[in-house]
């Protein structure tokens, strides 16, 4: 094993969030609020597990951008490895049609979208999912995505907040996916701060960001709520996702919200298994990389 930071010595750690999402001093005296932040907190503890980390698997990418490669049929995608991930990301007609609803995972329901990938303007999203609906389909939290830096930033940032008030009010935690303009050309600290922060301040429990080589941990340290990273676009090898996510969280990310570079890759099940390691038991990327080789030749 080779030597990991201590989590003390994280800019912000995972275990830091944890305690203070369930810190009890937090608690209202008024009954019904207690009711309500019992909700919230219990939603949140089966997102974020006992060790404050955690590993969501997305298969939403449907919503903008139709059958997606190794995504045509989202049911049988997950089948090996739903049960390696501590809650999945979807759509309500991806959720109603293709998962068994007596599955025991909690579920992350998008709420956002009615815009494609042909269609002018991505960042033009808006809420399509009722709040009757997300409590009918049992969600533990739901994401929509927030663009900022582009036309419809206001739009974006008022559909967070109405959809932070209407879900707070059933103690639902809501996720902001967050992108920047043309995120590509704006993955750099300064903007993926920019965004994670103003998220948290508008209401988001959690916050998903793309990962930065520079100065990643400024996102963190910048942002009260967890944060969690997304893959993006598949990478070349399969360690350079374990290098991200294991420097992500050394600096302080609680986890992932990881899709493509799970789900589009040569082995899904050796690569869940070796980011779980990463996110759940601090494996370094070449003992990842390990792991991920061991599953894929059937011997772990
Ligand atoms: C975008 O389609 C979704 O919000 C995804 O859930 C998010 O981008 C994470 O997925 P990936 O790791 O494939 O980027």
């Amino acid at each position: 094993m080779q030597h990991r930071m201590p989590l003390h010595d994280l800019p912000v750690s995972p275990l830091a969030h944890r305690e203070r999402l369930f810190n009890p001093k937090t608690k209202s005296h008024h009954g019904e609020m207690i009711n309500m932040e019992w909700g919230m907190k219990n939603r949140l503890s089966q997102l974020i597990q006992k060790d404050g980390k955690a590993l969501f698997l997305p298969i939403d990418h449907g919503y903008f951008q139709g059958p997606t490669h190794c995504l045509e049929k989202p049911g049988e995608t997950i089948k090996p490895i739903w049960q390696y991930a501590d809650a999945l990301m979807m759509t309500r007609g991806v959720l109603r049609n293709c998962i068994d609803p007596t599955i025991q995972k909690p579920i992350i329901l998008r709420v956002s979208g009615a815009v494609t990938v042909v269609g002018e303007d991505l960042a033009n999203e808006s809420i399509v999912t009722s709040i009757q609906e997300i409590l009918r389909l049992n969600a533990m939290a739901v994401s929509m995505s927030v663009f900022v830096g582009t036309k419809y930033e206001n739009k974006s940032l008022t559909n967070l907040a109405k959809l932070v008030d209407y879900c707070e009010e059933y103690g639902i935690p809501v996720m902001a996916v967050t992108s920047v303009g043309r995120e590509l050309e704006k993955r750099e600290a300064r903007y993926l701060a920019l965004v994670a922060r103003v998220s948290a301040e508008i209401g988001a429990r959690v916050v998903k960001t793309y990962y930065c080589k520079e100065k990643f941990e400024k996102v963190i340290e910048g942002c009260p709520v967890p944060v969690v990273i997304a893959g993006g676009p598949k990478t070349e090898t399969q360690l350079e996702v374990f290098e991200f996510v294991y420097d992500g969280m050394q600096k302080g990310a609680i986890g992932v919200n990881l899709g493509r570079n799970i789900w589009q890759t040569e082995n899904p099940l050796a690569s869940i298994r070796a980011i779980r390691a990463v996110v759940h038991e601090g494996y370094t990327p070449k003992e990842a990389q390990d792991l991920f080789e061991k599953v894929k030749a059937g011997k772990a």
